[in-house]
């Protein structure tokens, strides 16, 4: 990416974390428009937590937050969810008692007033994960842990954000589930979004990201590319997630 054009998202010296200690240091990183960027480390890292920072559901203690030029940092919540990021949450966080089409809804909550844009993105989720458009009335409780997982990233769609956030997608999944997500954010890459990608596994972030960044401990140690991790850095990326 060219490095004079503004990111759609820039984190600068992001430091925060619970209670008295900081969990994240002094935090850079970047996703250009289109770009989709990859954060691997091992658990504890801090990775979820640089996600809740950015969505304003952990506090920013230091440091900034610009989604397309603007500070989001001290911003509250819901001002952030209203178009400007988007999350697929570790853990799904689906609301199971509720039908498919409810759970993605939700995350259009703020387009409520304009019925025709929130059929036009769910036409659009169905189209990238079909299955969902045959379920669309079931319970989600009843669906499998790729199709709930498959509906996390829907919902996730649905606010039409400037960046979309995706907690660990893969975990958990069987491997013709982790297959079919790795597809859809390919899919979404084509269509122009951008993503930022927390990840454990390797393999998934070389294939959907053109950048991966490593934490471990807080902090960003290292950054790669594909290439890179392909021509070699494939052994210190396991050293660094252990
Ligand atoms: N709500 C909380 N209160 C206190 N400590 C927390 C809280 N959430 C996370 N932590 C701590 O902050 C550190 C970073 O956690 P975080 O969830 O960001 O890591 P992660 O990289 O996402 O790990 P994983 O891959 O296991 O999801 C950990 O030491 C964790 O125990
Ligand atoms: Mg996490």
């Amino acid at each position: 990416m060219m490095s004079n054009e503004t990111p759609i998202l820039e984190v600068s010296n992001l430091s925060t974390g619970y209670g008295r200690f900081d969990v994240v240091r002094d935090v850079q990183l970047r996703v250009g428009t289109g770009e989709a960027v990859a954060l691997l480390g091992p658990n504890g890292a801090g990775k979820t937590t640089v996600l809740n920072a950015i969505m304003g559901l952990v506090k920013v203690r230091k440091g900034q937050i610009f989604i397309s030029g603007k500070n989001m940092a001290g911003l509250p919540a819901h001002r952030i969810a209203r178009g400007h990021a988007a999350i697929a949450p570790e853990g799904r966080r689906l609301f199971l008692d509720q039908s498919v089409e409810d759970n993605l809804i939700l995350g259009a909550l703020h387009l409520r007033r304009d019925q025709d844009r929130v059929r036009k993105l769910l036409d659009s989720v169905y189209e990238l994960f079909p299955v969902l458009r045959k379920y669309r009335d079931r319970q989600s409780t009843y669906l499998s842990g790729g199709e709930q997982q498959m509906v996390a990233i829907g919902r996730m769609l649905m606010a039409d954000p400037e960046i979309l956030l995706l907690d660990e997608p893969s975990v958990a999944l069987s491997p013709v589930a982790v297959e079919i997500v790795v597809k859809a954010l390919m899919e979404l890459r084509r269509r122009g979004a951008s993503l930022l990608l927390v990840e454990q596994r390797i393999d998934v972030a070389v294939r959907v990201c053109s950048r991966l960044y490593v934490m471990t401990h807080g902090e960003i140690v290292d950054e790669m590319t594909p290439e890179q991790v392909n021509q070699g850095g494939m052994s210190i990326l396991n050293k660094y997630l252990g």
